[in-house]
């Protein structure tokens, strides 16, 4: 084992502060120039200077890992902010049914969709849960991500989200895998055979209290949106999980606008995610009270919706992150594939693209252990070399890495 892990002749380190999470970045003030060394010793970073100076001042000691970065770029570990890591089964034949103009809802109504999922997942043993996880997440970790978030919601009994929520639990202990934010989400759908209302008494009769006494779930979710969970079936669930000890997020306005976002201010829940038909009032009220808008653009990337307004986005200032929303009609782990979507179709700056998956979802999705999403002395040691000498080219490579190596929580993992 090494004392401390040196990193030297860095080329461009897009660093961020804390600040850059709700405003846009300036340039200037978050790109430092080539020279660059970083200190680590256990999972944080211990100094930043220029490299000649701290190879001077700690290169001769023993017991320390010395990597030469010769001007690869640095920037910081990604976090994705939305997912649905954990689930069983495959739902490939859907693709013809969209293609042959089915909606997302017809699928459903055919035994596809979240049903279907369900079926496979409450079928599915622990250990196989356990490891498809472990698959996935070596695959989000070779992307670059060091951090997650992860929802059940593939269950809808009670023994089956507890079942997720073990399994999250025990892949986000893994220290060789990215960490993991679990939140419960009973409230995905209803499940086949029960009714609208047995199914909301089972949530919050059964269900939350079984979740709050396992204890490992951070966050409740909810799929506000017609057809799924109303308007006041989300508020009724929100604020029993809120009761409970939990934090809350939502799932608001993916096909159609319905409300979802003037819910989300009014209970200032963390983060409000696909959010592309919230009218610009609704936008306006969640900004104000402090509530995330989480981007997801996989997800019309593979339904063929269309993208998110980014003028409105510009033009208001408005907070938000963007993630893989990885799930069986998703299936994307890659960050810097989601990035690649921001930039060469929606013409979004890269750095704003970067603050998104860093800096801003930390604000999402906090690290337990320290600051995660920028680099900085004192603050976790999660980042990314990049293959390349322009940091830039983090979302250029849309089919396989750009990085090199990642150091996670301290560790450096060559790719
Ligand atoms: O966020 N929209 C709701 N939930 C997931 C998709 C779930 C599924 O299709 O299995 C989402 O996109
Ligand atoms: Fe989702």
């Amino acid at each position: 084992m090494f004392v401390r892990t040196l990193l030297l002749n860095c080329g461009p380190m897009v660093h961020f502060s804390s600040a850059d999470a709700l405003s846009p970045p300036n340039y200037e003030n978050t790109v430092s120039p080539i020279g660059k060394g970083i200190i680590i010793e256990k999972d944080r970073i211990i100094k930043i200077g220029e490299s000649s100076e701290l190879e001077s001042e700690y290169g001769t000691q023993s017991g320390h890992r010395i990597i030469d970065l010769n001007g690869r770029a640095i920037i910081p570990g990604l976090i994705d902010a939305h997912s649905h890591l954990l689930w069983s089964g495959d739902r490939s034949q859907e693709v013809r049914w969209r293609l042959e103009g089915k909606s997302y809802r017809d699928i459903g109504a055919m035994g596809g969709g979240i049903q279907s999922t369900v079926n496979s997942t409450r079928q599915a043993s622990t250990e196989h849960l356990h490891q498809e996880g472990y698959i996935r997440l070596r695959e989000a970790l070779r992307s670059g991500t060091t951090h997650m978030e992860v929802k059940s919601g593939y269950g809808l009994d009670t023994e089956t989200e507890l079942k997720l929520l073990d399994v999250i639990s025990r892949l986000g202990s893994d220290g060789d895998l990215p960490s993991l934010d679990p939140t419960w989400m009973g409230a995905h759908d209803v499940p086949h055979g029960m009714n609208h209302g047995d199914y909301m008494d089972a949530l919050m009769g059964e269900q939350l209290p079984a979740i709050v006494e396992q204890g490992i779930a951070r966050s409740a979710d909810v799929f506000c949106e017609p057809g799924w969970f109303s308007l006041e079936n989300s508020e009724d669930i929100l604020r029993a999980s809120r009761s409970s000890g939990l934090e809350l997020r939502m799932h608001i306005d993916e096909f159609e606008s319905s409300g979802g976002g003037a819910l989300a201010a009014e209970l200032k829940v963390q983060t409000a995610d696909h959010a592309y038909h919230t009218p610009l009032d609704e936008r306006l009220n969640m900004k104000d009270a402090g509530v995330l808008t989480g981007f997801l653009p996989g997800t019309p990337y593979a339904m063929g919706d269309t993208w998110p307004n980014m003028d409105q986005i510009h033009t208001h200032n408005i907070p938000y992150t963007l993630a893989t929303d990885f799930n069986p009609n998703c299936q994307t782990l890659s960050l810097p594939f989601i990035a690649s979507l921001m930039v060469q179709r929606c013409k979004v700056q890269p750095l704003e693209v970067l603050a998104a998956m860093t800096v801003t979802a930390a604000q999402s999705t906090p690290h337990p252990n320290g600051e995660h999403g920028i680099i900085k002395e004192g603050g976790l040691a999660n980042l990314n070399i990049l293959d390349s000498p322009h940091w830039e080219s983090f979302c250029l490579k849309p089919s396989h890495s750009p990085f090199s190596a990642t150091v996670l929580n301290g560790s450096f993992i060559a790719h």
